[in-house]
Formats: structure tokens, C-alpha cells, sequence
């Protein structure tokens, strides 16, 4: 399960399930020699940090064993699938557990075989399978 997780997390590192979103600027600030006055709204992009070389080492790379016992190494505010802060998503617990039983389930009980042969990607805004990625579903004998 620890590494079912980590295969998720690299996952929604390199595809964010939640492209960005709106903040608005609660005081003055100054971010990477910009000034932002109090009021502004800004836009926050999770792929900007999330395929940042200085953050996350070789980041085209599919590599799961990044978030293994090494997470907390990241800088904050650095890795926002749920974003982070006083509205950092509620639900973040109880999406893991859902991610965590739907892959098990899958996995072990059930192999896959693709309907759409090389699906072409398409962009929703985010990448995604043109035809919803249909796949048939084998019951595994126990
Ligand atoms: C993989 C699954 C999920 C992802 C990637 C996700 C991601 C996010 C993101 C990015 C936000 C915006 C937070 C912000 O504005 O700073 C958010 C907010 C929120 N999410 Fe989720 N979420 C997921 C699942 C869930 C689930 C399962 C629930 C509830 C059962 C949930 C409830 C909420 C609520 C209520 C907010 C609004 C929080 C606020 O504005 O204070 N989310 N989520």
C-alpha cells in the first residue's frame, strides 16, 4: 500500500488532477522580484513546481520511489495536488483511502486489456485519454 501510494503521488505529481486555481492576495507581497498588491488575484499552476528541476531531480522521469520515505524533504508549498495552506483540500485523507482500495482492488483482483489501441492524448485541460481510456476487465481465478 505504502508503494501503491507513492505510484499515485508521482502520478498526480506529473498530472495533477486539479490544474491550478484562483487566490486572491490577502496583503502586499513581493514573489520573484514582482510586486503583488493586496487584493490582486493570482493563478496558481500545480505543474510550475511539480516539473521544476531544482524541486524534483530528472522531473520527465516516472519515478515513484521520489515520494518513498523522502516526502517531507520537498519544499513546502512545493508539492499542491491538494494545494496547501489554511484551504488545503479536506478531502485529501479520504481521496488517498479511495486511490488506495480502487488500485488494490484492481490489482490483485482483475487483469486489464486496452479497447483502444495506442489512444491518442488529448488535453482537458490537462492530458487525457481522447476516448476515455475504455479497457475490459479480466476476473483473475483465485
Ligand atoms: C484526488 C482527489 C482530490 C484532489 C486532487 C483534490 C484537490 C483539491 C484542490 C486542489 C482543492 C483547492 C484547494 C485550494 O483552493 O487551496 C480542493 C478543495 C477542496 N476539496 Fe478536494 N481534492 C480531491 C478529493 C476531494 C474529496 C474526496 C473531497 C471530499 C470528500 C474533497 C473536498 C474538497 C473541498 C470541500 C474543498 C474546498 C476547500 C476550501 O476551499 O477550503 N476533495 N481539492
Amino acid at each position: 500500500m505504502k508503494y501503491t501510494w507513492s505510484v499515485a503521488q508521482e502520478l498526480m505529481r506529473m498530472n495533477p488532477p486539479v490544474f491550478g486555481g484562483f487566490k486572491k492576495v490577502v496583503k502586499d507581497t513581493s514573489f520573484g522580484g514582482f510586486d503583488i498588491p493586496k487584493g490582486w488575484q493570482v493563478f496558481w499552476v500545480a505543474t510550475v513546481t511539480h516539473m521544476e528541476k531544482n524541486i524534483f531531480l530528472d522531473p520527465e522521469r516516472f519515478d515513484p520511489s521520489r515520494f518513498m520515505g523522502r516526502s517531507k524533504s520537498f519544499l513546502p508549498f512545493s508539492y499542491i495536488p491538494f494545494t496547501a495552506g489554511p484551504h488545503v483540500c479536506p478531502g485529501n485523507e479520504f481521496a488517498r483511502i479511495e486511490v488506495l482500495l480502487i488500485l488494490h482492488h484492481l490489482i490483485i483482483n482483475y487483469s486489464w486489456s486496452e479497447m483502444v489501441f495506442d489512444e491518442p492524448i488529448t488535453r482537458n485541460p490537462l492530458p487525457y485519454p481522447a476516448k476515455g481510456l475504455p479497457i475490459k476487465l479480466h476476473r483473475l481465478e483465485k
